[in-house]
């Protein structure tokens, strides 16, 4: 059963289409760790809540489970992978849950194609890590755990 006390519920690290490739695909953007690695560092980084971390291709899911993580979870690591540059249903979902999310890039969508420069997420998420590789993962769940830190204090 969920806990009532928010910071021990689960982070959501969501991670939208193409990131299954991680490790082969263009290495030289994002690198050669694979998302089984990344899902470990970020479990090692979250051991108090724990992770749930997931990958799909598809938008509507990532949707779901944004709405799931608001019921069930304490933050959310989002990496919407191609969606961050195109879906207003990931803004408005994100807009309609109350835990922090911080938006997630292995790469700097700023250092790419202008096509990329757009973000629909970065308007409704809490922050942005962009541009460290894997390490963007470890960076966004400690923003989600200082931000839950500072919510407790208030
Ligand atoms: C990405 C950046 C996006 O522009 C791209 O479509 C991705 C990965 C990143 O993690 O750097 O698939 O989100």
């Amino acid at each position: 059963m969920a806990s009532s006390n928010p910071i021990l519920k689960p982070i959501y690290v969501l991670n939208g289409p193409n990131l299954n490739l991680l490790g082969t695909r263009e290495p030289e953007i994002y690198g050669s760790r694979t998302l089984a690695d990344i899902e470990r560092m970020c479990a090692d980084r979250a051991k108090e809540q724990g992770v749930v971390f997931r990958q799909t291709n598809r938008e509507g899911e990532l949707v779901d489970w944004l709405q799931e993580a608001g019921r069930e979870g304490c933050g959310v690591v989002l990496n919407a992978a191609a969606y961050t540059h195109t879906s207003v249903a990931l803004h408005d979902a994100i807009k309609a849950i109350s835990i922090p999310v911080v938006e997630c890039h292995l790469s700097n969508p700023h250092r790419r194609e202008p096509f990329r420069h757009r973000s629909y997420v970065s308007s409704a998420a809490l922050g942005v890590v962009a541009g460290f590789g894997a390490q963007s993962y470890a960076l966004a769940i400690d923003a989600i755990l200082n931000a839950l830190k500072s919510e407790e204090m208030q």
